[in-house]
């Protein structure tokens, strides 16, 4: 039998964030501020490609089955295709995805779908070109789409766009990102703003709750929105089937309806601390006992202990500001 890794309240951590670096080529108001983080140091800082797959290897031999690689922006990372070549064999390893603003990803896909990605998550916020650049200022459209058409070009499956719907900005655009979906045959996911660091807190009075979205969207197809039961679909997102249609479309409601129950996954930061809860501040960092020289066992007693520390859940509240320690960027969302 494989390893498992069970946390304090009985769930299985299968899924592990992999943030390859905290640095984005835009800007959005929820994830960082205007100036953007200021990564204080060398590239030093961030772990090396050896040093992410040691992990990795040490999180699948623990019955991780599924690495995200997220940022920041990854594909601001050179070459991301390598670091997928070498986790790509770990025998365990179903499932290698991305998050990305897919700016790059025109250049990056096929190189990436090649060396074992399978598929992808792309934010796109608004299909207006000026409002686009607006919320991710200085972000270029064009660019993203032509990143989403060559992903579903080269395989990529499935793809799957977020837009966080954000009150008084872009919530005009829901019925067209749900055209859009169908369009391209992807699911769209609206996700609630979250009051994760100064950037996140900044922008909750933007909230806009799943529910009303969820209205929204059974208005304008005119049909029923039928809750999927697969268990593939585990994860923050709640899934709907548009009744008489293939078409598909989420919400992630951290806000108004928190998933922790269910919860799976940790995250590891481009500078190698792993994060164990989104909305909670418990860390441990790896970086310093890999440099160290630890073992590849001691690497593993390290992370079964880290899991024993992850908390039950976060406490946001539409209302209730707090959570200011980390960025999202610097979190990989
Ligand atoms: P799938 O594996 O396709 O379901 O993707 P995902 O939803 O796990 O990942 P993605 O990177 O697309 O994230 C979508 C949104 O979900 C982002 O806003 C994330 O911040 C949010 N999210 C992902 N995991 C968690 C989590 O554990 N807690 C909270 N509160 N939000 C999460
Ligand atoms: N609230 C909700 N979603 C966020 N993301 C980044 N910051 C936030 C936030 N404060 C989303 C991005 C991307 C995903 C990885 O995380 O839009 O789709
Ligand atoms: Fe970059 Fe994504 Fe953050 Fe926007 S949400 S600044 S695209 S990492």
């Amino acid at each position: 039998m494989r390893n498992e890794l069970i946390d304090p309240f009985h769930r299985k951590i299968e899924y592990v964030r992999v943030s390859v670096t905290d640095l984005c080529n835009y800007r959005c108001g929820y994830c960082m501020p205007e100036q953007g983080v200021h990564p204080d140091g060398h590239h030093k800082e961030y772990l090396s490609y050896e040093e992410l797959a040691r992990i990795i290897k040490a999180f699948v031999n623990l019955g991780v089955s599924k690495i995200r690689l997220t940022g920041g922006e990854p594909l601001v990372r050179k070459r991301l295709h390598e670091l997928v070549e070498m986790i790509k064999p770990y025998e365990g390893l179903e499932d290698i995805a991305l998050s990305t603003n897919a700016h790059h990803l025109g250049r990056e896909a096929e190189a990436l779908v090649k060396a074992g990605v399978n598929r992808c998550n792309i934010s796109i916020d608004s299909l207006r070109p000026k409002r686009f650049e607006n919320i991710t200022r200085g972000g270029d459209l064009e660019k993203v789409l032509a990143g989403v058409d060559k992903a579903l070009e080269v395989g990529m499956k499935p793809v799957k766009f977020n837009m966080v719907v954000m009150k008084g900005t872009n919530d005009d655009e829901i019925e067209a990102m749900v055209d859009y979906g169908i369009e391209k045959g992807v699911e769209v996911r609206f996700i609630e703003t979250m009051p994760i660091g100064p950037a996140g807190v900044s922008m909750m009075d933007q909230h806009y709750a799943a529910e009303k979205i969820l209205k929204r969207v059974k208005a304008h197809v005119g049909a029923d929105l039928i809750p999927s039961t697969d268990r593939s679909d585990a994860g923050p997102a709640r899934n709907f089937k548009i009744s008489g249609t293939n078409a598909r479309i989420g919400v992630i409601s951290a806000v108004s309806n928190h998933f922790c129950d269910t919860c799976n996954r940790v995250r590891l930061t481009a500078r190698g601390v792993l994060a164990l809860c989104l909305g909670q501040e418990d860390s441990v960092d790896l970086r310093t006992p890999l440099r160290d020289g630890i073992s590849d066992e001691e690497l593993e007693q390290l992370i079964i202990k880290a899991i024993a520390k992850k908390p039950e859940r976060h406490f946001f509240r539409e209302n209730v500001h707090n959570i200011e320690f980390r960025q999202m960027v610097q979190l990989g969302g």
